[in-house]
């Protein structure tokens, strides 16, 4: 009995060493065989199984390249292997290639999340679907979100939440932006999308189940009771659940002939689809307030944090603003007429989002074999195009990580084509139009209200995706009246 302990302890210790020296083996083995391979960009695996991981997500101001780009660019050039999310991989920072790559999905390129984040989104999942599914899917969320973008209801509803938001701030000198903001953007989102008010209790229990959901895609996938992701698997969970709550009291309420007051919202245009499933409906619905709700907040809170710093571009938005509320009755809502009216609005935005950086980079893997000028992009391999790569390249922009709006006046032709804010191709972002207009509206409630300093320098951190760790204080008084700018003017 005593002879076997040894044998047994020997076995215990002795198989995780032996599989870590086969690990080792392998990838020695694997990167002399890429060594080997001609037209391979440059660049090193790292260590087994997590590669470069952990240097590539670790944190850093998003309006700058980090330390992991910026020495790997500096040592290889803008187009490098590694070995990221536990794949061999290639990463771009090259605006060309980064192009290339989006406008070839599904020829030469297709999106490819990593496992995990299948786990939280669900197998019908814009972003994980590829081919036909995609086509039918996105087409159903892109038509809804074309006519939503710009009917009255909707953009009245922006301003009701925005004022009111002006309004709870009434006699503080703190806020706490980014918590509020996303509080915001959600609302609106499930009041567009289902109809639930924002002070019904529904409304409330989905804000925060989506703030779980959030938290899984910067968690450690563990699926284990008590962990970050498994929370999250559970919110999505909740949050399937009361969306087919209120797919079920829509449909009695339709086969008992009770009509529904109100305007149609999403989930009515959608169950009239017959062609699909219940789990293809909750899937849209959440794909669009996911795709919505905290890149729309993130955006709005980097551009409140860059106004901040940056007084003259606060001044002459003010200026755009106050000169359009001039041709307004007292108290009466802006249209579409008047959006299309925000030129220097539309910059600060753009330039928020070069500047910002809110998605940094998306997943690819190549299909087949791709050259690509001097490069070969073997198949099968993970390929990064990193938006943030072009966005703070100093060839393509004079003093990248400055916020300047003023780049994009006479020039706002050529600086799209270099920000890629919103991806492109086939899974070109469809909500970027309906993000511009809600920011822009909310834009004009806030700096006609309020002026602001942001209260400690909580720089935006890409974590991947953009966080504010102290939730991005700012500092606010009343804004001061027309009278009173005129006399501060003249002292
Ligand atoms: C500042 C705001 C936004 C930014 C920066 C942004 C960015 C992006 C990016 C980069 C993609 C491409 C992902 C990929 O190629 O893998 C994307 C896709 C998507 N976005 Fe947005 N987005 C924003 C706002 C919105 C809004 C307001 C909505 C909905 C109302 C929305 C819905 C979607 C959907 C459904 C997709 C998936 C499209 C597909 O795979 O075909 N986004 N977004």
């Amino acid at each position: 009995m005593f002879g076997l302990a040894p044998i047994l302890f020997a076995l215990l210790l002795g198989l995780p060493i032996f599989a870590y020296i086969l690990v080792q083996i392998f990838f020695v083995a694997l990167h002399n065989h890429q060594k080997s391979a001609k037209n391979l960009p440059p660049g090193s695996l790292g260590w087994p199984l997590f590669g470069e991981t952990l240097g590539f997500l670790k944190p850093h101001c998003s309006n700058t390249l980090g330390s992991f780009l910026q020495q790997h660019c500096s040592r290889y050039g803008k187009v490098f292997k590694s070995n990221l999310f536990g794949s061999p991989t290639i990463v771009s920072c090259d605006l060309e290639l980064n192009a290339f790559i989006l406008q070839n999905e599904e020829k030469l390129f297709q999106a490819s999340y990593p496992k995990p984040i299948h786990g939280i989104l669900g197998k019908h999942s814009l972003l994980t679907v590829t081919g036909e599914l995609h086509r039918k899917l996105r087409n159903i969320g892109v038509s809804f979100i074309a006519t939503s973008k710009s009917s009255p209801d909707f953009l009245h509803w922006v301003q009701k939440l925005s004022i009111s938001m002006m309004e709870s701030w009434n006699g503080c000198e703190q806020v706490f932006f980014y918590k509020q903001t996303k509080a915001f953007t959600l609302r609106l989102m499930v009041n567009h999308l289902l109809s639930v008010k924002p002070d019904e209790p529904l409304a409330s229990r989905i804000l925060q189940d989506f703030e779980t959901y959030m938290t899984g895609f910067v968690s450690l996938p563990l699926n284990i009771p008590g962990t970050g992701y498994a929370r999250a698997v559970k919110a999505r969970a909740r949050l399937s659940f009361s969306v087919k709550e209120i797919m079920t009291e829509r449909r009695k309420g339709k086969a008992s002939g009770q009509l529904r007051g109100g305007e149609e919202d999403f989930l009515d245009v959608i169950l009239s689809k017959q062609s699909l499933t219940d789990e293809e409906i909750v899937s849209i619905v959440l794909d669009i307030m996911l795709g919505g709700y905290e890149t729309t907040a993130t955006l709005m809170s980097l551009i409140v944090y860059f106004l901040g710093h940056a007084p003259i571009a606060f001044h002459k938005l003010k200026e755009e603003h106050q000169t359009i509320r001039e041709n307004k009755k007292d108290g009466e809502l802006l249209n579409w007429e008047d959006y299309k009216k925000m030129d220097f609005t539309d910059y600060v935005i753009y330039e928020g989002m070069r500047c910002g950086n809110v998605v940094k980079f998306v997943h690819r893997k190549a299909l087949v074999d791709v050259k690509f000028k001097e490069f070969l992009i073997p198949s099968g391999w993970k390929v990064l195009p990193i938006f943030t790569g072009a966005h703070m390249d100093p060839d393509l922009h004079e003093n990248p990580t400055e916020f300047d709006p003023w780049r994009w006046i006479d020039n706002f032709k050529e600086m799209s084509k270099k920000v890629t804010v919103f991806g492109g191709g086939s899974r070109l972002c469809p909500g970027a139009e309906l993000a511009k207009v809600v920011i822009s509206f909310f834009l004009h409630h806030l700096i006609l209200s309020y002026r602001w300093k942001t209260k400690s320098d909580d720089c935006p951190l890409a974590y991947p995706y953009v966080q504010f760790r102290r939730g991005l204080l700012l500092e606010i008084e009343p804004a001061a009246s027309d009278q009173q700018e005129k006399e501060n003017k003249s002292i």
